[in-house]
């Protein structure tokens, strides 16, 4: 198709591209690191050696506004083609038919004007009625990071590759007023709706310590009112990205477009964390007529609250999909190794799979599964059921590549009997620090019992994706973790950081999950260098990365395992090969 021809010719140059912006990766934060030396590097020192084989790669810092358009999916990505030099942050711009196989196109957005003469930061994308699409981002204006919000339109809307993007010069069309620190003021969301015809966006920023969604109003989309008080606000939380604000159905699986509202009708708000790098939400109610946005009384709003992923993951957005009814979110996750390790390897960050999102049967949380599309690269399957894996037990998964895997098991087991006490004193633990001090390699009554991925095969590397259960007072608590501490040998004094070892996380979270049916599910999708993995049906959800250096291709070892006193049985397992996409070629 001519659509998808000289692929082969964008690779290099965007790939050079990409690995000089990922050291600005603090893009959105006033202040940053600046590294000059790395105009020089060449791209053909890339490393191939922990590059993602399906995930989007290379690409940097989150997404600006994926959206659907007359049969393409578009994923615009913060991107600086100047490399150290801070600012001229531009969207970069890649097409899809399926969320796969990936087209880049020319920049859609590119400082040009004065209104965004030193960055166009992050920012989303609506379709207007009569289906046509508008984009919101933050300008950069001047060299002290005055931010300012700008829009821009297709050149061509019988272009469903959307290349060319106009910024009309009535920009910019929402500025900063006194209540609002200019300097702390971006990435609008996609707007929505009301029933009073007016639209709205939503603006993260902050007021001293108070995280802030300042709300915006307008009849036109043109002309902008600041509503007096923010939609959602937070006090010790610190700055606000990245805010995402949508509808999410009760009683029914269908994603919902931004502007639904209703009897059935629960909402999602979600920002990320300038200052812990995370990205938290919360469940509640939009009172359209108060212009509020209030989380449930049981949700936890701030730094504990519930996650779309507890590993390296931020800066995610999601987006209404009217081809499949369906709301997606799509993550952007960072490396976990020093910023010189990123210079030798050549690249940073990826882009996760993109996930559905539903409300969980409970009310209380959200579940996230992997596009179904994904399961198209799924290659040679291995199978395993009914297997019985005693303490100490560990079976190999082989046959597949490992290293490049999409694993589904289920786990059983006879009783709950052993599940060892929930000591009283863990309360005040996350489910990161429990997974730090109760380890793979620590004995428990029901679990650890997992999966070991990336693993050599005499285990001098791994990283476990493993269940924990507690008995706690009234309940059964399942924690889930993904441990990098072991992942590999290589000892890294390049990221010691204030005399500690390499960012090696054991990330955690817990799993509120029913267990009287005891059975526990897990999904990992395995890509040299990413372990996303999916708990109990995508209740909870971490992402590692991790950089072995014998459990590489064809050296990489996958097992599953149990280091807990009960016997837990596989169920059933299935294990594929991942194949590249035909066109990655972004
Ligand atoms: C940047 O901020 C400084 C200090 O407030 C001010 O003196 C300077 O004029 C500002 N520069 C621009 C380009 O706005
Ligand atoms: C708009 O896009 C269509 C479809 O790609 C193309 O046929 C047409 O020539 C374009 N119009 C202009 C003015 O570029
Ligand atoms: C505005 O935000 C900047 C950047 O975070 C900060 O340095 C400055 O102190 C803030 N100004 C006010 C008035 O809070
Ligand atoms: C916000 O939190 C700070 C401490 O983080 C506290 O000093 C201040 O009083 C709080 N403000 C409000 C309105 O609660
Ligand atoms: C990225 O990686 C570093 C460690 O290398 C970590 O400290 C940081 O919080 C990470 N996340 C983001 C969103 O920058
Ligand atoms: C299981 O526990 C034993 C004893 O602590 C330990 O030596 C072994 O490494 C553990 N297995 C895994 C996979 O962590």
């Amino acid at each position: 198709m001519e659509f998808y021809s000289k692929s082969i010719l964008w690779a290099l140059p965007v790939l050079l591209l990409s690995f000089l912006v990922l050291f600005n990766i603090n893009g959105v934060e006033a202040s940053h690191k600046e590294y000059m030396h790395l105009h020089s590097k060449s791209a053909i020192n890339v490393k191939q050696v922990h590059r993602s084989g399906y995930h989007f790669q290379p690409t940097k810092h989150w997404i600006n506004g994926p959206m659907y358009f007359n049969g393409y999916y578009h994923l615009f990505y913060q991107y600086n083609p100047k490399g150290a030099v801070w600012g001229n942050i531009v969207w970069a711009h890649s097409v899809s038919k399926d969320l796969i196989n990936w087209k880049k196109v020319p920049h859609a957005i590119y400082p040009s004007k004065p209104f965004d003469k030193y960055g166009c930061w992050s920012g989303s994308a609506t379709i207007l009625p009569g289906n046509k699409p508008v984009i919101f981002y933050t300008g950069i204006i001047d060299t002290n990071q005055t931010q300012v919000q700008n829009y821009a339109v297709p050149a061509n809307l019988s272009d469903p590759c959307l290349i060319e993007w106009i910024k009309p010069d009535n920009n910019p069309i929402i500025v900063a007023d006194q209540y609002v620190n200019k300097t702390t003021f971006r990435d609008p969301t996609t707007a929505w709706l009301g029933k009073d015809g007016y639209w709205r966006t939503t603006i993260g920023g902050r007021r001293k310590r108070r995280g802030m969604a300042f709300l915006y109003r307008s009849k036109d989309f043109i002309n902008w009112v600041r509503v007096r008080h923010p939609l959602h606000s937070k006090n010790g939380t610190g700055n606000w990205e990245c805010p995402d604000f949508f509808p999410i159905a009760v009683d029914s699986k269908n994603g919902l477009d931004t502007s639904a509202i209703g009897q059935n009708v629960k909402h999602v708000f979600k920002v990320s964390l300038d200052l812990t790098r995370y990205d938290y939400y919360t469940l509640g109610t939009y009172f359209p007529e108060k212009e509020r946005y209030i989380p449930d009384k049981d949700m936890v709003d701030g730094w504990e609250g519930l996650r779309y992923d507890y590993g390296n993951f931020y800066a995610s957005k999601s987006f209404f999909d009217p081809s499949k009814n369906r709301r997606i979110l799509w993550g952007w996750s960072n490396e976990s190794d020093s910023t010189d390790n990123d210079v030798k390897k050549g690249w940073a960050g990826v882009q996760l799979i993109p996930r559905t999102v539903v409300l969980d049967p409970n009310g209380k949380q959200l579940l996230q599964w992997p596009i179904e599309e994904l399961e198209t690269l799924r290659g040679d399957k291995v199978e395993l059921s009914n297997k019985v894996l005693m303490k100490g037990e560990k079976v190999g998964i082989k046959g597949i590549t490992v290293a490049q895997a999409d694993v589904d098991v289920t786990f059983s087991f006879d009783s709950l009997d052993k599940a060892e006490p929930f000591d009283p004193s863990w309360e005040k633990l996350n489910g990161e620090k429990l997974c730090g001090l109760k380890g793979s390699t620590v004995q428990g009554g029901l679990g650890p019992f997992g999966l070991l991925t990336l693993a050599s095969e005499n285990l001098e590397e791994y990283t476990p994706v493993f269940f924990r259960i507690f008995k706690a007072q009234d309940k059964h608590k399942v924690l889930l973790c993904s441990d990098a501490s072991r992942s590999t040998i290589v000892e890294d004094k390049t990221s010691m950081k204030d005399g500690r070892d390499a960012w090696r996380p054991s990330f955690g979270g817990f799993v509120n999950v029913d267990m009287s049916s005891k059975k526990l599910s897990l999904r990992s999708l395995i890509d040299n260098s990413v372990v996303e993995s999916f708990a109990a049906g995508g209740k909870t959800v971490i992402t590692s990365r991790v950089y072995p250096s014998l459990a590489i291709y064809d050296k990489a070892c996958l097992y599953a395992f149990n280091n807990g006193t009960e016997a837990v049985k596989i169920e059933s397992l299935a294990a594929w090969s991942m194949n590249r996409p035909k066109l990655m070629n972004h």
